[in-house]
């Protein structure tokens, strides 16, 4: 992952660069660095930690430059220390570096042959290395970078300075993103136009391969084959202003808050509601031919699809296939010519999902994304667009991006069902009616939420937590596994419920919280089986369920949690909220960084 900017300014561009990398902080925020050009020489600062380190050093001692390049980190290769941070300065050379060097062990050991010694552990430093080599043996410094490129394998952004330049940056861009932005008599680079939003919104997005050359009066951008190549520049239309977050603590809280509002939003796009339709944002897509569909994501979003693999089946009558998209490349998938495969991702630049999205073009797949940045590589590469319109997402954890998927995945399943003539004109008006209340059961849900947090001390002194649901709620089990998961640092798991009598009942004792999902409906007698079967060895229980289901199955449980009666459809928008808000007060109760959890970065871009 990683985040970069660079900046040729007019004025001292270090606060600019800082103001760049906390936009960027989502990408990764485990150490971070900037370097400026100051009388023809590097001048660099690097601290551990969060970006307020490096903001107090700053302040120490303030860097002054009218060029500069600065990295927020996220580890790959070595430790998040000051030595392993970015900038990198080898001889005449500095840069930042976004993604993985895979043979960088080789280009390593070839360095070291030649006498040369490393002052990290990370990939990084090796590019570092094979510039200042061929800068070395008097080559300028854009006949270094081309002799280089080439020699690197795996996936790269970097963005370069070089010693006695001062009005020119280079970047280079393979497999992870970079955008050059165009300013008044100033240019720039950035990992995304969010970075770069309060200086231009004019952004050029590079392609695989690109390499770009800036000056403050010009922009060269030439093509893996090193021919001069235009790229169109576009309007970002992302927001200068900082996102913050209102009256709540943390993002994440503000964004759980928003899920009525912003589930509405995208329904908007995707509901008739007077005429009774659901309607796709590009209508001349045709989903009749679609035999099979394809579903690959990571994370939250793979949940999104596992849900929607149970609508898909259901309304369209579609077979799914779903893989985490880590696994799916590497299985030798069979892929069925002119099938539909469907990427799920909050922001469209995750680099598994990426390439098994690459990989499906290439088997001749027609490609729909859901997707929340509607500037990311996956955006761009669609055939069929369909955006979730859940805003910014910065808490790493995701939460309004995952119920907007599964409303657009909803409203989608219901598409392909017409298309398929699966599906009667009433029951696609009872669809699109039931969609509609979505809003108002979220806040409903929403409304439960100083409950939660009463009974938040029930599950933070645990070790391991255990969540059960069966259909759709199983991959809701999952979700609200990984949510403690990675905001607490609990151990929790998500189990179909009833497979738990198949292994994991052997965890089961009276300090195991087990959270069951069991809204009414043709499933809840079942789960309420295994419920019974856990109660039995003593687990102590909290049932998320309706007012009929708490009456019928509530005593025995530590706590329950009532949510709105509503139709299946929307269920598992609708238990999303508890299980998010469960997590969300646990984290806060044992004092986590519930924003900016320990290891984990939003944005994943690499393999
Ligand atoms: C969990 C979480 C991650 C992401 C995963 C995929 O809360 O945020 O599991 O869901 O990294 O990211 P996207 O959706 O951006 O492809």
């Amino acid at each position: 992952m990683c985040g970069i900017i660079g900046i040729l300014g007019k004025s001292d561009v270090t606060d600019q660069l800082v103001a760049g990398l906390r936009r960027l902080e989502y990408r990764g925020y485990d150490s971070a660095g900037v370097c400026t050009i100051v009388d023809g020489a590097f001048q660099r600062r690097r601290a551990e930690g969060k970006l307020d380190n490096l903001a107090k050093k700053l302040a120490l001692d303030p860097l002054p430059g009218r060029i500069g390049i600065a990295h927020t980190r996220w580890a790959t290769h070595g430790a998040p220390t000051e030595d392993n941070a970015h900038p990198h300065i080898v001889g005449d050379v500095t840069l930042v570096h976004n993604g993985i060097i895979e043979n960088f062990k080789e280009l390593r050991d070839e360095l070291s042959a030649e006498g040369r010694t490393f002052a990290s552990q990370t990939d990084t430093e090796v590019v570092a290395h094979l510039v200042a080599r061929e800068l070395e043996r008097g080559k300028s410094p854009i006949e270094s970078v081309k002799a280089v490129l080439p020699r690197l394998h795996g996936a790269f952004a970097l963005a370069m300075m070089f010693k006695g330049h001062d009005n020119m940056l280079v970047g280079a861009r393979l497999g992870a993103p970079l955008v050059v932005g165009i300013g008044e008599g100033e240019n720039y680079l950035g990992s995304d136009a969010l970075a770069l939003a309060p200086m231009t919104q004019k952004i050029a997005y590079l392609e695989e391969g690109d390499w770009v050359v800036l000056s403050r009066e010009k922009i060269d951008i030439f093509d893996r084959e090193n021919a001069p190549v235009t790229r169109e520049v576009t309007l970002s239309g992302v927001s200068g202003a900082m996102i913050d977050k209102g009256n709540h603590r943390h993002f994440m809280q503000k964004e759980i808050f928003e899920q009525p509002v912003v589930v509405a939003q995208t329904l908007q796009a995707y509901l008739k509601p007077l005429e009774g339709k659901v309607a796709l944002p590009i209508p001349e897509f045709d989903l009749a031919e679609v035999k099979r569909v394809t579903i690959v994501a990571c994370g939250t979003s793979y949940y999104a699809g596992l849900v929607a693999k149970y609508w898909f089946e259901k309304f369209a009558r579609v077979p799914v296939d779903i893989d985490v998209a880590s696994e799916f490349r590497y299985r030798e998938p069979v892929l069925e010519a002119g099938g539909l495969a469907l990427f799920i991702s909050q922001s469209g630049e995750t680099a598994d999902t990426l390439a098994a999205l690459r990989h499906c073009r290439a088997e001749g797949q027609k490609i729909a994304v859901v997707v929340n940045v509607p500037t990311s590589s996956m955006a761009r590469e669609a055939d069929l667009l369909l955006p979730t319109n859940a805003g910014p997402e910065i808490g790493v954890a995701s939460t309004k991006a995952f119920t907007c998927q599964l409303a657009v995945l909803a409203a989608f399943a219901a598409n392909l069902a017409r298309a398929k003539g699966k599906m009667t004109a009433e029951e696609e008006r009872d669809i699109v009616q039931h969609l509609a209340e979505a809003p108002a059961a979220l806040n409903a849900a929403l409304a439960h939420d100083e409950e939660i947090e009463k009974m938040a001390p029930l599950v933070a002194g645990a070790r391991d937590v255990l969540y059960l649901g069966r259909g759709p709620d199983y991959p809701m089990a999952l979700e609200g596994a990984l949510k403690l998961k990675e905001i607490s640092y609990i151990h929790a798991e998500g189990y179909a419920a009833g497979e738990m009598k198949h292994g994991p009942i052997a965890l089961i004792d009276d300090s195991v919280p087990v959270i069951v999902i069991a809204p009414s409906g043709p499933l809840f007698e079942k789960t309420v089986s295994n419920m019974q079967e856990v109660a039995a060895r003593g687990g102590r229980i909290v049932l998320i369920s309706d007012a009929a289901g708490i009456a019928k199955a509530g005593d025995g449980a530590i706590a329950t949690i009532e949510m709105p009666d509503c139709h299946p459809l929307i269920q598992p928008l609708v238990y999303a909220v508890p299980v998010q808000l469960l997590a969300y007060h646990v984290a806060v109760a044992k004092g986590t960084d519930v924003d900016q959890p320990r290891n984990l970065a939003k944005s994943v871009t690499v393999e």
